[in-house]
């Protein structure tokens, strides 16, 4: 089988497939002990991210554990965002801390759009080095996209109301298009580059867009998200893009007119409401708190998912957001094991 026509980048292309490929958002983290030892021996999280060896292996732990169709390139959203020239650490417990903080035209305008090939070739090269051992499978590529960077730089980090990011867009428009326009090109350059580098699909994670109301959406972060999607197609159009973000059904019309092939779904969305609003394959959506119920209740879920996702026009399974660090690996296996095993069977 050519990669090309491995179940994942068909179901995304929305042909048919023989069972429905599965691939865990945040695969590649704390759940598994393999990932905390080798974490442990980087030193910390961004030291891990500029490992090309250690990243590589991080990113094939999934394949061999639980057996998922496709690696995804083990990075952070926030490492092309350190290459701006904003200091970005992980405080533990504490999530993602940014400094200096922007708040001005100046600061934005000493932004720099990083050259991936040279600050960024660690990631170029961790994804060089997947590709070299992963044969069979697809590698995933990510960005984050510029509303959900734009909302880390200027909050600092990790936000409940966003108080900073919206009165930015409100308040300052020159300051919000300028920074969004300089991750717009960031965003795209560094896609591409990951592209070349190997990659054989890319998600766009707009993971905090549903904190704006579709207006907002429309108006101060859909038409960057649209800029870099664009610019992708034209140059790749046979590599699939899956743009996802939480909370954000009241988006769903709105992101389906993005030249993006498959719509991540969170766990909250009902498949046939998506279906509603949405014409292109889907990606999800099991919550990810089922893993820590039994076998019985676990493929029950997955069955209707599973069978939902029939009517679409493409279906790629996934939980509706990361697995969470204290999932068994032994329930995530399960949980490749059934889609797999349910979906073969309501194809008959
Ligand atoms: O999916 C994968 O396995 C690939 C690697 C990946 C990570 N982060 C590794 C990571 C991907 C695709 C991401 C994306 C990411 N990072 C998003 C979008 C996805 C989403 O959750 O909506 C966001 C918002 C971030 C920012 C981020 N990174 C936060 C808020 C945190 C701290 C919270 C936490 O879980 O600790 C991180 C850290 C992070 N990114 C870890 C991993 C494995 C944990 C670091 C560690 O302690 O080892």
């Amino acid at each position: 089988m050519s990669l090309k026509d491995h179940p994942i980048l068909k179901a995304a292309r929305g042909e048919e497939v023989p069972y429905t490929p599965v691939w865990i958002m945040r695969q590649a983290g704390r759940y598994s002990e393999k990932y905390r030892k080798i974490r442990e021996k980087a030193g910390s999280f961004m030291d891990l991210c500029k490992n090309p060896e250690l990243a590589a292996e991080v990113s094939l732990i999934p394949i061999d554990e639980i057996g998922v169709d496709a690696a995804i390139l083990f990075s952070d959203i926030l490492v092309p965002v350190e290459k701006m020239g904003i200091g970005v650490k992980f405080l533990e417990g504490k999530g993602p801390v940014l400094e200096p903080k922007i708040s001005s035209l100046e600061d934005v305008r000493r932004l720099r759009v990083p050259v991936p090939q040279k600050e960024l070739s660690y990631v170029l090269d961790t994804i060089k080095l997947i590709k070299e051992r992963l044969k069979d499978r697809p590698l995933i590529g990510f960005s984050g996209a510029p509303f959900t960077l734009a909302s880390y730089i200027l909050e600092g980090g990790s936000s409940k109301n966003y108080i900073k990011a919206k009165s930015v867009m409100w308040n300052e428009r020159e300051l919000w298009d300028s920074l969004m326009e300089k991750l717009s090109e960031t965003v795209f350059k560094y896609l591409r580059s990951q592209i070349e580098a190997g990659v054989d699909l890319v998600q766009i994670f707009d993971s905090w867009m549903g904190v704006l109301s579709k207006e907002d959406y429309e108006e101060f972060a859909f038409p960057y998200t649209e800029k870099v999607v664009n610019r992708l197609k034209e140059e790749f159009p046979q590599v699939p893009i899956i743009h996802f973000g939480v909370n954000s059904q009241h988006l769903l019309e709105v992101n389906n007119r993005l030249k993006v092939d498959v719509i991540g779904l969170d766990w909250k969305t009902e498949i046939p409401y998506a279906l509603t609003k949405v014409d292109k394959a889907i990606q999800g959506n099991l919550d990810p708190v089922a893993l820590f119920a039994d076998q019985e209740t676990i493929e029950s879920k997955v069955r209707k998912i599973v069978a939902d996702g029939l009517k679409a026009k493409g279906h790629i399974f996934n939980l509706g957001h990361g697995i969470l660090p204290p999932t068994d690996p032994k329930k995530a296996k399960f949980l490749v094991e059934t889609v797999h095993r349910i979906s073969k069977e309501l194809r008959g």
